[in-house]
């Protein structure tokens, strides 16, 4: 487990913040930047036998592609999962560390889990290793940027020095020769040699894993060793001479130990850009098809050697090419135009959505390639709050973007609504999907314990493989914060708005049902916004110290008065409160006079009573506080006209708090209120008294 490895070099940040401004700053910024230390680290070069000690001194260089891809991922560590959520452990790495989280995966564990499983029984041995490893899901599920972590991960790794990789080159006929695959110079041994050296560093190895031999010489190191073992009558000496080793980066731009492959259209494919090709030009030099020097390696299987190749869309490989893929992936081998198996060692990697993998169901000449498959889904979000986390990545915490403030809830209804369109209708009816969503977020749903989500899950196992993408939502708020004449807020409800009109535009959906039931699912979010925001304005109403506390003093006077039996107490002002906690007419008299002896206990002890003393009644104050506020709001929302300073100061009060505590502008609180001003107007508010009760 290890943090972000330590930069000796001050970043171009600090060089920026160190340089004076003026002329020539950038240069003398660029001038700063001294990588010559690590440059002479990266570029590394000597004999054989020097290499030889340095994998004696530190046998992991002797790893597997798959062995050193397990080790990069796991060296990250891991986050146990929240106690009792019955989820897998979270591994860090997908929290994208070396890219300062830009590229980070929001839940998903289990499918990760999978992954991170899969790369463990390949590091062993365990046959894992021969297989595709083969991404599952829906359009826009994170299968590519999955993918694009991994490629990352092991360039940085080999920049660093628990993931240094070495090959070598030939020195012969007057001219230097790179292994074309990048070969381990381990493969240089001669096998009765090499048994021995594994065994031994097999003894010294402190990883999980045994190492092994990875493969055998490619046809044009081949040609060499044999041709000098040959003229020198089998000295390996003259092998050793002509070799020399040099340390060497995984970079997918320069094609070094990253490839990637996107199939085109059917005619247009060709197995050279897997397989490599002949170079025309060389066989006039070389005098024959079949000399390897003529033949260019340079396909994406030799490309990767070492590392991992993906294959983007590798159903869509024109079947010749899959028969090339299944012996790379069971024999670890492929075989160039003219030339014998070459062995590689390497991660193959695919992704495909859903249609594709359909039809290699139904096509019984692709079971071959089906068999030599392990098969991760990975589906969209259902967890709310993950959801959540991959639109605040694009758009931000909150706050400004584009110019624009982003209110609060405006990415939460976006991210409600996606994973609405991802479930599956409870069996259930007392259960509302709106019900289910906050059950799979963790959060409390009245009635239904979390032993409930088990059962939940069990019903619907395909949930998260359908419904909407994370890229249309994006697109849609995208919209929303660009679009011509909008207000200065984008406020949950023109998300929503916005998402509604994508629907007629959205290419994805097939049937006006569906589309239908997209929309109702905005008027679901439309009114899970509008209960949270009435309880926002509820609190912010009880936020009010000194208000709910200049009541609680009008109440205990006039209970004291009633309790005594002096003075002319004011009742409707106390049942006001009382009703709030269902104190019945009858139960009146009980409830004030345990008032007032807790308010004599109290004193005798010296101490006062507060509204806060007593939960019960601190609530009915709250209540009653905020129904006397609605009733302003009430009248905001009725009048167009003048409003009398007292409701104004009043309604000013609660904005400002929602400013305050809650994320708001003045503006969007002012929408806000006026939306709300305008739901209790309606009078479809739950009464307070009833959720008390
Ligand atoms: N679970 C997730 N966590 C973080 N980001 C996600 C998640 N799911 C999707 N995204 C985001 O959605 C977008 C699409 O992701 P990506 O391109 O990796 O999907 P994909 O599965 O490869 O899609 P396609 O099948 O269309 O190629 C990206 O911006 C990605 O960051
Ligand atoms: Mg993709």
């Amino acid at each position: 487990m290890h943090d972000l490895p330590p930069d000796p070099l001050p970043t171009p940040r600090e060089l920026s913040a160190r340089e004076e401004d003026g002329p020539g700053r950038y240069i003398r910024i660029v001038r700063a930047v001294d990588e010559r230390k690590a440059w002479a680290d990266l570029n590394w070069t000597g004999p054989l036998a020097d290499y030889l000690d340095l994998v004696r001194g530190d046998p992991r260089l002797a790893r597997s592609s798959w062995q050193r891809l397990y080790d990069m991922l796991v060296s990250w560590g891991t986050d146990p999962a929240p106690e009792g959520s019955g989820r897998p452990v979270h591994h860090r790495f997908f929290d994208d560390p070396l890219d300062a989280g830009r590229d980070a995966i929001f839940g998903l564990e289990a499918p990760l889990a999978q992954l991170v499983c899969h790369l463990k029984a390949a590091a062993h041995g365990l046959g894992a290793e021969r297989r595709v490893l083969l991404l599952h899901g829906p359009v826009g599920s994170s299968k590519s940027t999955i993918a694009r972590l991994l490629k990352r991960g092991l360039e940085a790794v080999s920049r660093q020095p628990e993931g240094a990789i070495y090959s070598y080159r030939w020195h012969v006929d007057g001219g230097v020769h790179d292994c074309p695959m990048r070969e381990d110079p381990l493969h240089l041994l001669p096998p009765s040699a090499r048994d021995d050296v594994y065994a031994d560093l097999n003894r010294h190895f402190d990883g999980e894993y045994r190492l092994a031999p990875t493969g055998k010489l490619c046809p044009v190191c081949r040609f060499y060793y044999d041709r000098l073992m040959r003229e020198s009558g089998g000295d390996f000496g003259a092998v050793e001479r002509a070799i020399e080793c040099y340390r060497f980066v995984f970079s997918e731009q320069d094609r070094v130990g990253i490839g990637t492959f996107q199939p085109k259209d059917e005619k247009n494919q060709d197995s050279t850009e897997l397989t490599g090709d002949i170079n025309y030009r060389l066989i006039a030099e070389y005098g024959s098809d079949s000399d390897p020097r003529a033949f260019n390696f340079d396909g994406e299987f030799h490309v990767a050697n070492r590392g991992l190749v993906e294959f983007i869309e590798i159903l869509k490989l024109d079947v010749a090419f899959l028969y090339d893929l299944l012996g790379a992936t069971q024999e670890h081998a492929v075989k160039p135009k003219k030339f014998a198996q070459t062995d590689i060692d390497e991660v193959i990697l695919g992704h495909t959505n859903s249609p594709e993998f359909r039809r290699l169901q139904n096509n019984e000449l692709m079971e071959a390639f089906r068999d030599r498959t392990t098969r991760i889904d990975v589906p969209y979000n259902i967890r709310l709050s993950d959801e959540v986390r991959i639109y605040r990545k694009t758009f931000g915490g909150g706050g400004a973007c584009a110019g624009r403030h982003l209110a609060p809830h405006a990415l939460e209804a976006a991210a409600m609504w996606a994973v609405l369109t991802r479930l599956e209708e409870p069996k259930n009816h007392a259960l509302t999907l709106a019900q289910k969503m906050y059950l799979y977020d963790g959060r409390p749903v009245k009635g239904f314990t979390p032993a409930a989500l088990a059962e939940l899950r069990a019903e619907a196992p395909a949930e998260g493989m359908t419904g909407v993408s994370p890229r249309f939502i994006q697109d849609r708020v995208a919209a929303a914060l660009v679009a011509d004449g909008a207000p200065p807020c984008l406020t949950g409800f023109d998300v929503l708005d916005s998402l509604d009109k994508g629907l007629l535009q959205h290419p994805l959906i097939d049937s006006e049902e569906q589309r239908r039931r997209y929309s109702d699912l905005v008027g679901v979010v439309r009114e899970e916004l509008e209960e949270t925001l009435k309880d926002e304005v509820r609190a912010s109403v009880a936020a009010d110290v000194e208000a709910v506390q200049r009541l609680c003093c009008n109440y205990v006077d006039a209970v004291t008065a009633a309790v005594s039996g002096q003075g002319s107490p004011d009742e409707r002002l106390m049942r006001g409160i009382e009703e709030k906690i269902g104190v019945t007419e009858a139960r009146k008299g009980d409830f004030r006079r345990e008032i007032v002896n807790y308010i004599d206990a109290l004193s005798a002890r010296g101490e006062a009573f507060t509204y806060l003393s007593n939960p019960r009644l601190r609530s009915a104050l709250e209540l009653k506080l905020f129904e006397d506020c609605r009733d302003t709001f009430k009248l905001t929302a009725g009048s167009s006209t003048v409003i009398d300073r007292d409701v104004q100061e009043k309604v000013a009060v609660v904005a400002g708090r929602l400013v305050r505590d809650k994320g708001y502008c003045e503006r969007c609180a002012a929408r806000v209120l006026e939306r709300v001003a305008g739901l209790f107007a309606r009078g479809d508010s739950k009464a307070p008294a009833e959720e008390a009760a």
